[in-house]
């Protein structure tokens, strides 16, 4: 699926660090035309985009979406991720799914800020059906632009990287 809309990325790119602004997006059919609108914002802001589909308005299923933004930061093609659905929640899942994932589903630049800063989020989830084209943009220019806090947040986030369920009670 991913040949059809974005050239591989080779070892020598990767091991570079060519991917530092480099960002995955993708969604389902419900998040088409809101993904066609943020992808010329994500370009301005000096990201290149690795489009991972859908390509049309088409039904699909989120989870192959979801899982190809997740493969594409597990492997360190990308180093963000922009994930869309209707609501944002199946999309965001598919793609937790992965450990080396951190997909933040925010309704705005407030809560897309914090999961920068707190929880170093390398994936935005936005819900297509709930948030208004403005307040999109207002959220991805947050997550683009925030940093991570590290300090206290790393070793929480670095617990999320290497999940023990038997701790889980
Ligand atoms: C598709 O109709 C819809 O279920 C999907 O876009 C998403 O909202 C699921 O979480």
């Amino acid at each position: 699926m991913s040949s059809l809309f974005a050239r591989p990325v080779s070892r020598l790119e990767r091991k570079q660090g060519m991917s530092s602004k480099r960002i995955a997006v993708a969604c389902d059919h419900a998040g088409f035309p809101l993904k066609a609108k943020l992808l010329p914002l994500l370009r301005a802001e000096g990201w290149e985009v690795l489009d991972l589909g859908t390509g049309s308005a088409e039904s699909v299923d989120y989870p192959d979406f979801g899982y190809a933004v997740a493969a594409a930061i597990a492997d360190g093609t990308a180093a963000r991720g922009l994930v869309i659905c209707g609501t944002g929640i199946g999309i965001s899942i598919a793609a937790n799914r992965h450990p080396a994932v951190r997909a933040a589903v925010c309704m705005d630049p407030v809560a897309a800020k914090l999961a920068r800063q707190h929880n170093d989020a390398n994936v935005l989830a936005l819900g297509a059906r709930l948030i208004g084209e403005v307040m999109a943009e207002e959220t991805v220019r947050a997550f683009l632009a925030t940093a991570f806090e590290g300090g206290r947040h790393a070793r929480r986030v670095d617990k999320l990287s290497r999940p023990h369920l038997e701790s889980v009670s």
